[in-house]
């Protein structure tokens, strides 16, 4: 892969080490390039070319987001955001008075407060502990032997520490114990691989910000077709319903894909700059990304105890991410990434440590010009 001449596709290259892609990532010059085609389009016909281009569009993105997951395009609907799809899932089950919801004290608040509502319907959010920025494997273990269990919600990657949950041996084990798997992808997917359909996940969201290199606002949820009618639609809007075309007579039946869960106007810009990323991401290729972002990674996080600077995300081969936190001794986290921040280069505080997360097209260059300020 000629990294340079991808590089060339990031103009933010030219003014900052941008290392905050868990965060909310700079858009490419193709992403840039699909919404001016959105706001030409919208400016030149407004809806007139409709199908043409827009709904061809929509249809198109799909399909793309389908190939990165291995998934079928009537398994994904097009949400605004993470939240949103781990809602639906948590709105749309049946739930029954004891059920556990399985989750770990080092989610984001978006995988623990949708679940934490079901408490109203009797439904228990068990709460596990981590260690060390990671959650045990005994302990979700452990969890799902109770018979209670229903379904465990993780993140793919842990926002904070970075950690990577290994989430093929976790879909086996809820396969085995017939418990539903949930997983919040936006700390990966666009940067490690993700399989939702082998791996045993059920249900799936992220939105584009980070990871995928898109913009915010416009995220995927994907929804196993095993599992579509297993889901109730929070809301049944016009575009929920079997022929979505026809305003004239009401209707019960549902769309039989995942659209079921769009239930109005999608947000067709974000989806022109959806499209264009992830059209990116699949012609770099994921395996490729991920080892460039796994070598960067690694860089970082050899460089820094020669920097007195003590490594907080676990880097075991299973569990490293784009994601390295760490602390500097003797500096709060806050004055270390105001300082970084002054030297142009971006990172964020997470849980107590500073955060740096480079994608691909970052280069060894940034990374070192980091341990230089530290
Ligand atoms: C793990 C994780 N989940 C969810 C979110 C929020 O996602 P959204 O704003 O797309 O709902 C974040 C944002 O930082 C996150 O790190």
């Amino acid at each position: 892969m000629n990294w340079q001449r991808v590089r060339s596709w990031f103009p933010v290259t030219r003014e900052l080490a941008y290392l905050n892609h868990a965060g909310v990532a700079p858009i490419s010059t193709r992403v840039e390039e699909a919404l001016r085609r959105y706001a030409e389009e919208a400016s030149r016909h407004g809806a007139f070319r409709y199908d043409a281009v827009y709904d061809a569009e929509i249809e198109r993105t799909r399909a793309r987001i389908a190939t990165l997951l291995g998934a079928s395009p009537d398994e994904v609907a097009f949400v605004k955001n993470t939240t949103e799809g781990l809602g639906i899932v948590a709105e749309g089950l049946a739930w029954r008075p004891g059920d556990q919801v399985i989750t770990c004290d080092l989610e984001y608040p978006s995988n623990v407060y949708p679940w934490r509502e079901l408490g109203r319907f009797g439904v228990e959010t068990v709460l596990l502990r981590g260690s060390d920025g990671r959650l045990p494997l005994e302990r979700v273990e452990e969890a799902l032997r109770s018979p209670r269990a229903r379904l465990l919600t993780l993140s793919s990657v842990e926002f904070g520490s970075g950690a990577r949950n290994d989430l093929e041996t976790l879909g086996d084990l809820c396969r085995e114990r017939g418990v539903l798997f949930c997983v919040d992808a936006i700390q990966s997917l666009g940067c490690l691989p993700l399989q939702p359909e082998p791996w045993g996940i059920d249900f799936l969201a992220a939105d584009g910000h980070k990871w995928l290199l898109s913009v915010e606002g416009c995220g995927i949820f994907y929804c196993s077709r095993r599992l579509l009618d297993q889901v109730r639609p929070r809301t049944i809007g016009w575009r929920s319903v079997a022929d979505n075309r026809d305003f004239d007579h009401y209707q019960t039946e549902l769309q039989a894909t995942a659209i079921r869960f769009e239930e109005g106007t999608p947000n067709t810009a974000g989806i022109f700059a959806l499209g264009a990323a992830v059209d990116l991401l699949l012609e770099v290729g994921i395996d490729a990304i991920a080892g460039r972002v796994l070598a960067l990674t690694d860089r970082l996080c050899e460089g820094l105890p020669a920097r007195r600077a003590r490594l907080l995300s676990p880097r075991t081969p299973t569990e490293a991410s784009g994601i390295v936190s760490f602390v500097v001794e003797g500096e709060p986290p806050p004055q270390t990434s105001a300082r970084l921040r002054q030297a142009g280069i971006f990172t964020v505080v997470r849980r107590g440590a500073v955060r740096a997360s480079p994608h691909f097209y970052n280069d060894e260059a940034e990374i070192d010009a980091l341990l230089e300020a530290l």
